[in-house]
Order: structure tokens, then sequence, then C-alpha cells
């Protein structure tokens, strides 16, 4: 609390008891008295950000979820522009054009979403900072960032990079991108922006206490972009240099088609609001949120909403009837931004049970085995409804999607898996460029030394063998 010559008002034990009281936190204060001056303005500090009224009534509310069944029932496939399409509104290279000449005149920005904690991985550091380059052991943010780099180059075109952390991931974040001098993004066109947080509550809703004087706080999902792009003023950047699209991708990708100028293309010429890049699910449950059409609007179920048997249903042809997996790439028109940034708060709270290590009231810690905790998150595609037209661009899982998400003991998503696909990708390009790779000889490209076959071509690889492990970089 601050009195009006700005010094900070003490507050009492009694008067913080007096507040956390009518929502049943006053187990936050259980060590106040063990804890110094610092200690206890850090705690307050992190009360007082809180919204119990707010907090109370996610945590109670159960009856207000969506009835997924239901919403499931009703759902169809989203209009979309499909590979092999016999009859698209437009083909993919009038979409390229329309992408490229958007690119050239400098209306692209990209925002890379990297808050998350990564706890599936079992990385203790942020995910942008995990070696994924098979050959160069390079990490998730200098493929993505040479990438983006690639892409300026091509289009003569400086593209800034609005990259989302959160406060699990914005100080490693800083030293890492400062240490490594962006990969080569100029400080002017690199900006980190932080995203808020939520408490994590305990399943009847008690807050749960990290520390004796610090709250279990998460981020607050990627949907906290929308309040974090305004506070931050990245949104205000974008504006300022005439930016009015931006393009949105998640850090745990490799193959992530920076700034695609087919896919920003179809958004510009469909007068799309907000466009989602897809893949055809390749089996029923695959843990890829789906993105269907219900009541004439776009919106994604996620995956662990999405009941088994709506997941199975085919059409006709014996093709899956929710076939569009999300890809959780999306291109946002800036306008649009702009309009929902006024309403943060419209974004609903999903609920996820999650174990959330805590101190326990008599202070020993526990780490717990099965889910303790309840947390909540925003997501970013809970805002697809709100777009006046969006539209649906499929693209092809090998050039396209390699999820980086769990532990090479997983089955699915996993780093070995998305070096794998890097290789077989970057394989296929210099192939075509009539260069020769046995099969079991890994090749890595850099994205500043090729961005497709073509590129490869250019950089005269035909006839050249490669029969040791490469990695081709500038
Ligand atoms: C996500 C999508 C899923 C999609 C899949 C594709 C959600 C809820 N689901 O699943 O539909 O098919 O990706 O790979 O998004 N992040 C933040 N801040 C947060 C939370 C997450 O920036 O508070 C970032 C993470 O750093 C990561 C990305 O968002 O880059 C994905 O988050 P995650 O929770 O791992 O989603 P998935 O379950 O993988």
């Amino acid at each position: 609390m601050q009195t009006e010559d700005g010094r900070r008002m003490e507050r009492t034990k009694a008067d913080w008891l007096e507040r956390l009281e009518p929502h049943g936190q006053t187990h936050l204060l259980a060590f106040w008295n063990e804890l110094n001056a610092a200690e206890r303005e850090r705690l307050t500090q992190q009360i007082e950000a809180i919204d119990f009224a707010e907090l109370a009534g996610l945590v109670h509310g159960h009856d207000e979820a969506p009835d997924w069944p239901a919403l499931a029932a009703r759902a169809t496939s989203p209009p979309a522009f499909r590979l092999n399409d016999e009859q698209p509104r437009f083909s993919a290279d009038e979409a390229r054009d329309a992408g490229e000449t958007a690119l050239r005149a400098g209306r692209v920005g990209m925002i890379l979403v990297a808050g998350g904690q990564g706890t599936r991985l079992g990385f203790e550091h942020p995910k942008s900072m995990f070696a994924i380059g098979p050959v160069s052991g390079a990490s998730l943010l200098q493929i993505l960032t040479e990438r983006l780099r690639a892409i300026g180059r091509r289009y003569g075109a400086t593209i800034p990079m609005y990259m989302m952390t959160s406060p699990a991931t914005h100080a490693e974040t800083v030293a890492f991108t400062d240490e490594f001098a962006r990969f080569g993004l100029p400080a002017e066109d690199f900006r980190l922006f932080c995203q808020g947080t939520m408490p994590a509550v305990d399943l009847e809703g008690r807050v749960l206490l990290a520390e004796r004087d610090s709250l279990a706080i998460a981020p607050n999902g990627h949907g906290g972009m929308v309040e974090a792009l305004g506070r931050s003023r990245c949104l205000a950047d974008a504006q300022s240099r005439g930016i009015d699209i931006l393009f949105y991708g998640q850090v745990d990708n490799p193959l992530l088609q920076v700034c695609d100028p087919t896919l920003i293309g179809y958004h510009l010429l469909a007068r799309s609001e907000m466009t989602t890049q897809v893949v055809e699910k390749r089996y029923p449950l695959e843990r890829v949120g789906n993105v269907v059409e219900i009541d004439g609007r776009v919106q994604i179920i996620e995956y662990s909403d999405l009941p088994n048997e709506a997941a199975e249903l085919r059409d006709e042809t014996g093709r899956l009837k929710l076939w569009a997996g999300n890809l959780a790439v999306h291109v946002f028109d800036v306008p649009f931004l702009e309009r929902v940034i006024e309403h943060p708060e419209s974004l609903p709270f999903h609920r996820a049970r999650k174990k959330t290590p805590f101190l326990a009231a008599d202070g020993t810690r526990v780490e717990p085995n099965e889910p303790n905790s309840i947390k909540f998150e925003r997501f970013i595609f809970d805002l697809l409804p709100a777009a006046n037209h969006a539209i649906v661009v499929e693209v092809d899982p090998a050039e396209a999607f390699a999820p980086v998400k769990n532990a090479n003991d997983a089955e699915t998503d996993t780093p070995r898996i998305a070096q794998a696909m890097m290789v077989a990708l970057h394989r296929r390009w210099l192939r075509e460029a009539g260069a020769e790779v046995p099969n079991d000889v890994p090749v890595e490209i850099s994205p500043l030394w090729a961005l497709d076959a073509e590129d490869c071509r250019r950089r005269g690889v035909a006839g050249t063998k490669f029969d040791e492990p490469t990695y081709l970089h500038e």
C-alpha cells in the first residue's frame, strides 16, 4: 500500500489476516513470524497481485466449463485451404505471391511464444535453449532466429521478433540471448516481453506456498500474450513500423515455417483476421488441438477436451471427420489484436490438474507424485471465435511440424523424432538439388545456408556426395 507521498505503508500481520480470511487463504502467512522485512515484502507483493474473488470463481465454477461433448457433437470440418485441393478459391502460387509482396513491403512481424515451463521435456532451462540441431547442436532459438533472418534477407525486409517469456523463463532467456547476441538479430529488431502469472491452488482452492516467502505461481498460458503485448508496448512498436500482420509460432518446433509466405498470402487473400496452420491428424487421439467449426465459428477443441467417440468419427471416405490438427501457428491481423487487447479478460481460463511441489504447513517440502493442484491458463486460440473471419491452411507435417514436448523415452514428440525429421527434410532438399546423401548419414542445414531445395541447388551441391555427418552453414 502506498501513501500519497509514495512511501510504502507498513501493513501488520493482522491487516493481512483480515484481508485473507474471507477467502480462506490465511495459511499463506503460516511462516510470517520467521520472515524478515524483505521476505515479508516479497510475500505480500505476491499476495497483493492476486484477485482472490476471481480466483474463487475459477476454482468453484466447474459447472461453467464448456460442455465439450455437446460442442464436439456439433463440430464440423473448418473452412480450409487443403493440400491437393482440386478447386481451391486461391492457388498456393497466388497465396505465395501475396505473402511475398507483404513481406517485401515490411508489413510482417513475428511473435514467438516461449513462456512455458517445459516440464514434460525434463529440461531444467527454458526450452528455447534446448540443443536440437542433429549435427550442430544448435538451440531451438538459434534455428528459429536464423530462419527469421533468412526470410528477412530473402525479401529484403526487416522482420522484428517479439519473443514472449514468463517469469519462469525470462531471466535465463535474457542471459542466453545476450550471450549469443540474439543469434545475429539487431537489438532493435528483437524484443523480449514477459507474460503474467496465475497462482496454483490445491484441489480445495487454497493457494500453494512455494517457499516460506513466496507463492507457487505459474505462467498464465500463452493467451497471456494478449495482455502482455499491450502492456509491453510491443504491439505499439509493430504498428509504428507499419506492420499490420503478425506471424505467431511456438518455440518448441524446429521445423516452424517462420513467416511462411504461403500461409500469410492465404490469410490476406481470404481477408482472414486470424489464420491457423494445421496438419491432417495421423490418428484420432493424436495430441494436437482439433480445429473445427461450430455454429459458423472456427474454434479449437484441445485434445484433452475432445471425447474419444468424437475424435474417432469418420466421413464416408473413411477419413477423420475432425481432421485438422492445430500446429499452434497463426497469422494475426494487427487491427484484430488491437481490438481484442481492449478486453484481455474475455479469454476464458482453462483449468488443468498438475503436480506442483509445495511447502506444507509444517514447513516440509512436498514433491507430489499425483496431480495435487489446479493451474489456470488462457489459450491464445480462444481468440478464434472473436475473429470476423478465420481460415485454416493445411501444411505437410514433414515440412513444418516436429514438436519437441517429451523426453526421449516417450513414444511421441521427442527430440530424437524431431531430429530425425529435420535430417529427413534436409536430406530430401539436398537430393532434389542433385546431391548424393546415403540414408545413414545425418545432414543438417542452417536456414541461413538454405531455406529449401532450390537454395541448395543455388549453393551448387549437385554431384556432391555427403558421406559423413555434415552441418551446412554460413
Ligand atoms: C499446444 C497446443 C495444441 C497444439 C500443440 C502443437 C495448447 C493448449 N495446446 O499443445 O493444441 O496442437 O501445441 O504443438 O496450446 N507457452 C507460453 N506460456 C504459457 C504456456 C505455454 O508461452 O503460459 C508456450 C510454451 O513455451 C510452448 C507453447 O506455448 O512454446 C505450447 O505450450 P504447451 O503447454 O506445451 O502446449 P501443448 O500441450 O504442447
